[in-house]
This record gives C-alpha cells, sequence and structure tokens, in this order.
C-alpha cells in the first residue's frame, strides 16, 4: 500500500474535509475525518447527560465508545458503537459542545491513538486541526487551509440551508469565531499551522480552485 499521508488542518468550515474527501477519492487513499471523531465522544456524553465541564466524567465514557466509519455518498457515514450517527454529529448542540470536550487530555489520547492505528494501514488523507503538528508529524504533504471568517459562515450556512436547518448567518459567525478562539486556545494540541505546512487562503476560491492548487502542492513532494 501507498504509505503516503497528507495531512489537512485548519479551522471550521476553511473546506477541509469536502477537499480531503476529492484527494482521497482521485489518489485512492482512505480519507480520516477526526472531526467526526471528537464529534461521536461529545455525542455520547450529551446523551448520558453528563456536565460536560466534568472533565473525569467525559473521560469515563471513553471505554465503551467503539468509533467506525463506512463509506457513503455525499458524506461519510459515521457510527457510535452500532449506530449510525451521521446526521447527529452536526447537530448545532453538538457543534456548540465539541471543542470543549475536544481540548481533554484523555479524550485527545484515544483519539490520537485511533487516528494513527488508520493512519498505520497506508495512504491516507486526515483532516483536523492538529494532523500536522501533533497526529502525523511526518506526513509527507501538510496543508493548512484558511478563509475568512464571513466566507466560512456564509459557506456554512448554504449547506445548513440545504439540510432544512434552520440557522443564522449572525449566529453562525458567532459560532465559528468562538470554536475557532477555543481550538486555538486550548493547551495540548491547540490548532495551529504546522511549520512545514503550506498555508492556502481559500476565500473567494471555488473547490475546484483549492483541489488543483492541493494537487500542484502535492506534486511538487
Ligand atoms: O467541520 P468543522 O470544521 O465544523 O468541524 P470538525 O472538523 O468536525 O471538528 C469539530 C471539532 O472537533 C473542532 O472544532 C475541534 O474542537 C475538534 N477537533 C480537534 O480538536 N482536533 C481535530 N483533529 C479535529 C477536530
Ligand atoms: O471540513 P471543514 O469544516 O473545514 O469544511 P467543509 O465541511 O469541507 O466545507 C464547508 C462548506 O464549504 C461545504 O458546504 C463546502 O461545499 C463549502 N466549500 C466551498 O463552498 N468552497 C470551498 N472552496 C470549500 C468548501
Amino acid at each position: 500500500m501507498n504509505p503516503i499521508q497528507i495531512a489537512i488542518d485548519g479551522p471550521a468550515s476553511a473546506g477541509k474535509s469536502t477537499i480531503a474527501k476529492i484527494l482521497a477519492t482521485d489518489l485512492n487513499f482512505v480519507y480520516v475525518d477526526t472531526g467526526a471523531m471528537y464529534r461521536v465522544v461529545t455525542l455520547a456524553a450529551m446523551r448520558k447527560n453528563i456536565v460536560l465541564q466534568d472533565e473525569a466524567a467525559v473521560a469515563a465514557v471513553l471505554p465503551n465508545i467503539n468509533i467506525s466509519f463506512k463509506p457513503g455518498n455525499p458524506v461519510q457515514r459515521v457510527f457510535l458503537n452500532d449506530e449510525e450517527v451521521t446526521a447527529e454529529i452536526r447537530s448545532v448542540d453538538v457543534t456548540a459542545n465539541v471543542s470543549v470536550v475536544s481540548a481533554y487530555a484523555a479524550v485527545r489520547q484515544a483519539m490520537t491513538d485511533l487516528q494513527r492505528d488508520i493512519a498505520a494501514g497506508g495512504g491516507v488523507v486526515m483532516d483536523g486541526r492538529d494532523i500536522g503538528t501533533t497526529v502525523l508529524p511526518n506526513a509527507a504533504v501538510k496543508i493548512f487551509l484558511i478563509a475568512s471568517v464571513h466566507e466560512r459562515a456564509v459557506r456554512r450556512f448554504k449547506e445548513n440551508q440545504a439540510k432544512g436547518m434552520d440557522t443564522t448567518l449572525e449566529d453562525l459567525e458567532a459560532a465559528i469565531e468562538k470554536r475557532d478562539y477555543l481550538d486555538s486556545h486550548r493547551e495540548i494540541s491547540p490548532l495551529k499551522k504546522a511549520t512545514d505546512a503550506i498555508e492556502l487562503d481559500t476565500t473567494g476560491l471555488s473547490i475546484a480552485e483549492v483541489v488543483d492548487s492541493v494537487k500542484r502542492i502535492i506534486a511538487t513532494k
């Protein structure tokens, strides 16, 4: 199997999963959505009515969680134990709480171990916040995608509208800014560009233009 690892990091709604999925399909690599994993842990803790500020209580949920993926179109299907939670992990409530849960040491360790296990199998495109810095520091290709907060909120707004979700642009901008702040300021593996990552500002760029740019970067490696 192709041992190449491609790490795609960046803030919320920068286009990471869209670009990563297209690359994985084109290259015949495995796509790993690490954000989905943190969302599953958050959902599992919320369902147990745990106070999410209680780190030990959240950590105690981990041994009972098995996270798995199955191919799906247009989105990869996500499972918590045997239950499909693909849609539920994208709810406004899970999105609002995930950055609290993802800051905890035990949660990060468990997810990082799982992500490295999956990546050990061969060619992989993995997207998240700390892939280039922590999970796969030796990845051959590291991309850091960014875009203005306004553009990212508009992108998410259109996506939510298509799903019939009732959100406002103002609320989405505020939620994205808050999550970016928490993700960038946490103690363990904060959202940060790896020193050897290539930053790509996707503001005003179409998905095809971003894919093109990333493929050009990959070709130079
Ligand atoms: O798709 P979106 O950008 O909204 O978020 P996501 O990629 O699904 O990630 C959800 C949350 O999980 C992030 O806001 C982070 O708190 C956390 N996360 C993380 O801490 N580390 C990662 N490698 C991926 C996600
Ligand atoms: O994974 P991440 O949260 O970084 O973003 P995403 O879920 O891949 O992208 C968020 C939304 O922006 C999706 O609806 C994409 O179709 C859209 N998008 C876009 O309109 N233009 C781009 N250049 C990249 C993504």
